[in-house]
């Protein structure tokens, strides 16, 4: 078998068998496929789709290019938390906590920045010190003691999903539904977790504009859980506008601090809260998605997630002291304001050019091997359905280099449509819940062609 045939089986619409699948997977994982083939079979993958078929194939691949853990020996059920991404979702670093202080256990494998959304792993590396890269021992350790470990792909979990992210991010091929599902997938299903809540975004800021394509990408991930035995649920959740008030890498940890410490923006606060809930009632903690919700907010209220946030910190080699001192983290040298160009009220951002305005200030990467400048962040002031006056701030950009400051200040402020009356429908933010993938018994997986 040779790679530049399955490009061009793809590239000409052509379905692949689990063997083309399995070779390409394992030959790419061991270096024997070099990154210019891969892309272009990424790039005919995004264009031309992946059936049902093709991507559980992929997923499983993917899964079997590195082991599968097994934390039976701690005990109680192991949940995970993941979402396809957005601009200033950080919910993981709030739900890990409070799920982990309310006795599960977290062992979350997290990615990068992709594209213009921002990644966890990147987000724990503004923490000085911190290491997303223990050993499967060290993670196990650390998972024993504080219920919670956040870590990368290694060379044992699902190290084709580490590299073929990484070529996805700077070849402009993410927003794929079969490749998005395998990515997560894969990874998720490595982690040894019975329980999986998904938080799939929509919206302008989502890899998945429209909701059609965030319940399609939902309901394939679902069935592909719920066939290996997993208890998974997905949330269709608002990415119109960024989740919470800020995005970067410093600012969003402090952001983070702030809803465990019992404030913090509603909306980051409430999702936040409504995942965690899932997770413990998902995790048999408690009886109802009520009672979820609540533990939740106890747990906040009595300091015990910020507390379980300090010790994960110190277990992965970060300052903890970055809690009560935020001016510890990574800081950018100058703020600038964004001022409205006109007033009126806010109907729509352009969310996606958001998160790229902030990846141009270095904020996120443009090639594989670029590296993040965790200082460097943006506020924002306005959000949808507000009324804001010309000159008003919309946004500060903390920055430390003037060398694409302009541009990105073009960019902001272009990214708010200001209009004389507010918007007619206000967006929800959880759209929908998905509790099973109802195209499973679709007569031909093989019809289902999912770009
Ligand atoms: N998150 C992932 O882990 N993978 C994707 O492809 C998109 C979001």
């Amino acid at each position: 078998m040779r790679a530049v045939d399955l490009i061009r089986k793809k590239r000409d619409s052509g379905e692949h068998t689990r063997p083309e699948i399995d070779f390409l997977i394992a030959s790419f994982t061991r270096g024997e496929i070099p990154d210019y083939q891969m892309a272009a079979w990424l790039m005919a993958a995004w264009l031309r789709g992946l059936n049902r078929a093709e991507l559980t194939f992929l997923t499983e691949a993917m899964l079997h290019s590195g082991e599968i853990l097994d934390h039976s020996a701690i005990p109680g059920k192991k949940v995970d938390k993941h979402s396809t991404g957005g601009v200033g979702d950080k919910t993981s670093l709030i739900l890990a906590p409070i799920v982990a202080a309310g006795g599960l256990t977290v062992p979350m494998i997290s990615g990068r920045g992709l594209g213009h959304t921002g990644g966890t792993l990147d987000k724990l590396e503004a923490i000085p010190g911190f290491n997303t890269a223990l050993t499967l021992k060290e993670f196990r350790h650390v998972l024993s003691a504080c219920g919670m470990g956040l870590i990368g792909q290694t060379a044992e979990i699902a190290p084709a999903d580490k590299k073929i992210y990484a070529l996805r991010d700077a070849t402009s091929t993410v927003e794929s539904i079969g490749l998005i599902c395998a990515s997560i997938m894969s990874k998720k299903l490595a982690e040894g977790i019975d329980v999986l809540v998904l938080d799939v975004k929509t919206g302008s800021g989502a890899f998945m504009k429209s909701k059609k394509d965030a319940v399609a990408l939902a309901q394939t991930m679902v069935g592909i859980g719920q066939s290996v035995g997993k208890k998974v649920v997905a949330l269709i959740t608002d990415m119109n506008q960024p989740l919470g008030r800020v995005a970067g890498h410093s600012n969003e940890i402090v952001e983070c601090v702030e809803v465990l410490s019992g404030g913090g923006p509603a909306d980051l606060r409430e999702l936040s809260i409504e995942l965690s809930a899932w997770m413990f009632f998902y995790g048999q903690k408690t009886a109802s998605l009520a009672s979820g919700r609540r533990l939740a907010a106890e747990i906040i209220a009595s300091g015990k997630a910020k507390a379980k946030f300090r010790q994960a910190i110190e277990l992965q080699g970060g300052d903890p002291r970055v809690v009560e001192e935020p001016r510890r983290l990574p800081q950018a040298l100058s703020r600038v304001e964004v001022p409205s160009p006109r007033g009126g009220y806010i109907t729509a951002t352009n969310c996606e050019n958001l998160g790229i305005a902030l990846a141009i200030l270095g904020g996120g990467r443009e090639r594989k091997e670029d590296r993040i400048d965790h200082g460097v962040g943006l506020e924002f002031h306005a959000r949808i359905g507000e009324r804001v006056k010309k000159g008003q701030p919309l946004a500060t950009i903390h920055y430390n280099s003037d060398a694409k400051l302009a541009e990105a200040r073009e960019m902001i402020s272009e990214s708010y449509e200001i209009s004389g009356a507010p918007p007619k429908v206000k967006n929800p933010l959880i759209y929908q819940t998905i509790l099973k993938d109802k195209a499973r018994d679709a007569p031909s997986p093989r019809r289902r062609r999912t770009r």
